[in-house]
């Protein structure tokens, strides 16, 4: 049989601020792959289905001397990140053709991984469209879970503010918060996304972009929890309207990624001394890590709220992997509304 074309997306140079689509990141179409007689050396050949755009992504495009707690991506080679795939063959006991299979893959159509790598079978119980196993029951599902149920003792009552709240990690933070009987104030960049999060249930939500955040949260708060997803001037106007005692959950700050190392200066940190505030950044891995079981809680809880519609889910899907890089770099414009996938193939 003839080659198969394989297209990527590479990750071609370091980029200062945000990356540029051609530059720092292209679409490749001169690799191709024999999917009948490609060697597999004891491991899998994986055909792609789904692969998430996560803003972390941006921490990887750095200069490997920086230390961090992912490795940088190493320029002329794919991006890497959380994907669905089918097996197409497989060389590796426990896992056969036709098998779903979610890893840290390459952004490519097709893939080759070796025998040890940390692949996990999906069996899809909750009747989902595949994609959902990269976001809601995903890596972004779980930092949600995870962060709202092991990092802060929850009460029903309490007001919890989510920044970013109608993207992957906030509207799930927004509902478990919900169902855990908590007063939900969320911001989102556009009317569009206030009233979704209106519909998923959020008491108070504001577009941060034409509201001012310190005024919403003076009328709404105070806040006992905030889930930080932004930083920058959110993180300050949360400071200024945090409860005495409360606690900030700091998941993400993409308001800096793109900041050439000149993060926004914040003027209210004097407020954690002043109301006694518990401040807690963590890593969704750090959580899993963590827990006896790994994911298996989340595995059966979240399935089970997803499948029940106790849980709203909301994707953008970007079709073709061709807009692999339009996916990631949209995340910084708010560009996304929902949990940003790339739809590669259906089956
Ligand atoms: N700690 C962990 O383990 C972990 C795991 C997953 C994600 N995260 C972090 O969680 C945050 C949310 O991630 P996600 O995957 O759920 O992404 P997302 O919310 O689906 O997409 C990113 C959103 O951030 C908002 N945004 C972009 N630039 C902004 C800016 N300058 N100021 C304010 N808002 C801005 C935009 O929404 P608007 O239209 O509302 O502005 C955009 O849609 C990110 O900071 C991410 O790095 C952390």
């Amino acid at each position: 049989m003839a080659p198969t074309p394989n297209p990527r997306i590479l990750y071609t140079a370091i980029p200062q601020s945000l990356p540029v689509f051609g530059e720092h990141i292209t679409f490749d179409e001169s690799a191709t792959i024999d999917l009948d007689t490609a060697e597999l050396n004891g491991g899998v050949l994986l055909k792609t289905l789904a692969f998430s755009a996560d803003p972390y992504l941006r921490g990887r495009m750095r200069d490997p001397s920086v230390q961090s707690y992912t490795p940088a991506f190493v320029p002329g080679e794919p991006i890497v990140n959380h994907t669905i795939a089918t097996v197409l063959r497989s060389e590796r006991e426990g896992f056969k053709a036709g098998d779903h299979v979610v890893g840290l893959l390459p952004w490519a159509a097709y893939s080759i991984v070796p025998p040890d790598a940390r692949i996990k079978p999906v069996s899809n119980e909750a009747g989902v469209p595949w994609s959902y196993y990269v976001g809601i029951l995903g890596m972004p599902g779980q930092t949600a879970y995870f962060g709202l149920k092991r990092l802060v003792e929850l009460k029903a009552g309490q007001t919890i503010f989510v920044s970013a709240g109608s993207g992957a990690v906030g509207n799930v933070v927004c509902q478990l918060a919900k169902l855990e009987g908590l007063k939900v104030i969320s911001s989102a960049g556009s009317d569009e996304k206030v009233a979704y999060l209106k519909e998923i249930g959020v008491d108070h939500a504001f577009n941060y972009k034409t509201a001012d955040t310190n005024a919403e949260l003076q009328k709404a708060g105070p806040v006992d929890i905030y889930w930080e997803n932004v930083g920058g001037p959110t993180l300050d106007a949360a400071l200024a309207n945090m409860n005495r005692f409360g606690t900030i959950l700091v998941c993400g700050m993409i308001h800096d990624y793109n900041s050439r190392g000149d993060p926004y200066p914040i003027k209210n940190f004097g407020a954690i001394l002043s109301k006694s505030l518990t401040v807690k950044g963590f890593l969704v891995n750090n959580l899993i890590a963590a827990e006896k079981e790994g994911t298996a809680v989340f595995d059966r809880e979240m399935g089970k709220l997803v499948a029940d519609g106790k849980i709203q889910y909301k994707e953008h899907r970007y079709t073709g992997i061709e807009n692999g890089a339009k996916a990631f770099l949209d995340l910084f414009k708010g560009d996304n509304f929902g949990k940003a996938v790339v739809i590669v193939a259906d089956q």
